[in-house]
């Protein structure tokens, strides 16, 4: 199975993060990196993580690409997975899956989550494919339920 190393942003590997592109038809589906770095530079409560392969790991130069970006966000008891992109050059390998299983690992370590919860538009079939199969169901919170444009889903099973 496909594992990931997820890695904080710095000088080193700003400009692969900035380099990262979704294909076209997926555009409208997730902020750019340049959005989600932006936001975090202004909010103590986003933590911005470059995706690479676990072969990374313990390397301070990683010699293997990144493949992708994701963004949680700590809220009143919620571990919200706000972003979460895969190049489109690295789709389909399992990688998305992955970094979802390294983020629920990590939000299971924050004393203050009680909730793990992430969202998605709602003509994104592989986001909700993908959420589903994690375990994450409809979150009934007030001013999520009828929201436009957006599906919010909370891990069932937790805690
Ligand atoms: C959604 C996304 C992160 C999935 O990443 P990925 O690495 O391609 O996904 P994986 O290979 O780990 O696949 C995991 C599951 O996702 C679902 N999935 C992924 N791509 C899919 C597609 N094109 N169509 C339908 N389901 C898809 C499937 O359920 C898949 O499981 P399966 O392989 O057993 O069928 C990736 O497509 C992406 O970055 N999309 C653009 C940005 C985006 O939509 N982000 C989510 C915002 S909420």
């Amino acid at each position: 199975m496909v594992k990931v190393h997820l890695r904080q942003i710095n000088k080193d590997n700003l400009t692969s993060c900035l380099s990262l592109q979704v294909s076209e038809n997926q555009k409208n589906l997730v902020a750019t990196t340049a959005q989600s770095l932006a936001q975090a530079y202004v909010d103590p409560n986003l933590y911005p993580l470059a995706i690479y392969d676990t072969a990374a790991c313990g390397y301070e130069q990683p010699s293997v690409p990144m493949l992708g970006f994701t963004m949680y966000e700590l809220f009143a008891g919620v571990g919200f997975i706000m972003r979460l992109m895969i190049d489109y050059k690295y789709q389909r390998q399992g990688y998305g899956r992955a970094t979802m299983l390294e983020m629920i690992r990590r939000l299971k370590l924050c004393p203050d989550v009680e909730i793990i919860a992430t969202s998605y538009c709602k003509e994104n079939q592989a986001a909700a494919n993908l959420y589903q199969s994690l375990g994450f169901r409809e979150w009934g919170i007030s001013y999520t339920i009828s929201h436009p444009t957006e599906v919010y889903v909370k891990l069932e099973e937790f805690p």
